[in-house]
């Protein structure tokens, strides 16, 4: 065995619809980063650009979503040469492995799925003949796509956000069933990894950011936007000079999650001293801004630079299928596939 295989296999994919916000940079980003960097770890970190079809037929917002999120990972600190950063659809074993995995995953389980049945509560809602209005094969069949993505590389453990958890299940249960019907450890079960704490990260309005609820703040707009966002943060009404509840406030919960432990409690004290919220709106935007400068201008530089951004994804996925074809071949020799001689 390499010393490579030996490693904990972390893997996760990111949707290709959306430009990066402080919510994902908490809850998914930092963290994946973070665990990149462990020398027991080989991460996998890749663009989920064949889910990002499923949710948005615009080509535009999909290209530069995926630059985007490429140049927004590199900027932050993520070593390509370690981990092996990819996109999905450089990948044709992934939807090969999907295909395979289709046929042998009960319907029924796909009928349980959290998206797929909240798609049809809301066709049901709206009094909808037909319960599967809008809804495609593709949105029907994304675990099992989201299985292949995970299974192909073997991949123990999972971090996504608690809306994923159940998928990661279901590629569990294709995984055993596979193994099951011909008779080998093909797969390994996976395990997800759902961080509650970076989950939490709330928006300008108090509710989890996201980009569903508009309420996000990304992380590299300019200086003048960033200001304007941390501005419209939503504050209650009490006056300089009053104490204020850290523990409620979304603008602390910001700063928390970039701040150290000392400068958590010394603004914890400023609270409690009654800062006003001009001012403390003043500090938090200055905290991000130092913060997030020099990423922000590496994110620029790179953004300016696509050709770079391309060669360190096809290096990535090049690695990836050193893995993952070996692995389809042998897949394909066991479900009848191979090569007649
Ligand atoms: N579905 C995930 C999300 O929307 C993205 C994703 C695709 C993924 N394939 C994956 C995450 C495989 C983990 C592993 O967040």
């Amino acid at each position: 065995m390499s010393a490579a295989s030996e490693k904990t296999r972390v893997l996760t994919g990111i949707t290709t619809t959306g430009t990066p916000h402080l919510g994902n940079y908490v809850g998914a980003i930092k963290p994946a980063i973070e665990a990149s960097r462990d020398p027991g770890v080989q991460s996998y970190y890749f663009l989920a650009d064949l889910h990002a079809l499923i949710k948005c037929q615009d080509p535009k917002r999909v290209q530069a979503s995926r630059l985007e999120i490429a140049a927004t990972w590199m900027a932050l600190g993520l070593d390509t040469d370690n981990a092996i950063f990819y996109r999905q659809s450089d990948i044709p074993e992934i939807p090969e492995l999907a295909w395979m995995l289709s046929c042998i995953c009960a319907k029924g389980l796909m009928n349980r799925a959290h998206a797929y049945k909240a798609a049809v509560a809301d066709n049901e809602a709206a009094d909808d003949q037909d319960p599967d209005k809008g809804i495609t094969m593709g949105l029907f069949g994304y675990p099992v796509l989201m299985a292949a993505d995970i299974l192909m590389f073997n991949a123990s453990r999972v971090p996504v956000g608690r809306d994923q958890a159940q998928h990661i299940e279901m590629a569990r249960d294709m995984a055993g069933r596979f193994n099951h019907l011909y008779k080998g450890q093909y797969f390994t079960l996976p395990e997800a990894v759902v961080d509650e704490e970076g989950e939490l990260l709330r928006g300008l309005d108090g509710r989890k950011m996201s980009k569903s609820y508009n309420n996000t703040i990304p992380l590299f707009v300019s200086e003048k936007k960033l200001l304007k966002l941390v501005r419209k943060i939503k504050t209650n009404s009490l006056e300089p000079g009053e104490p204020k509840d850290p523990d409620a406030c979304t603008l602390f919960q910001i700063y928390s999650a970039f701040a150290s432990a000392e400068e958590v409690v010394a603004m914890r004290e400023e609270y409690a001293n009654g800062i006003g919220w001009g001012e403390a709106k003043n500090r938090v935007f200055e905290y991000l801004n130092e913060h997030l400068r020099e990423p922000r201008e590496r994110y620029q530089a790179l953004l300016e630079d696509p050709g770079h951004i391309e060669r360190v994804l096809l290096k990535g996925a090049e690695r990836a299928r050193a893995e993952a074809a070996p692995l389809m071949d042998r897949l394909r020799q066991v479900a009848g596939l191979g090569r007649f001689v």
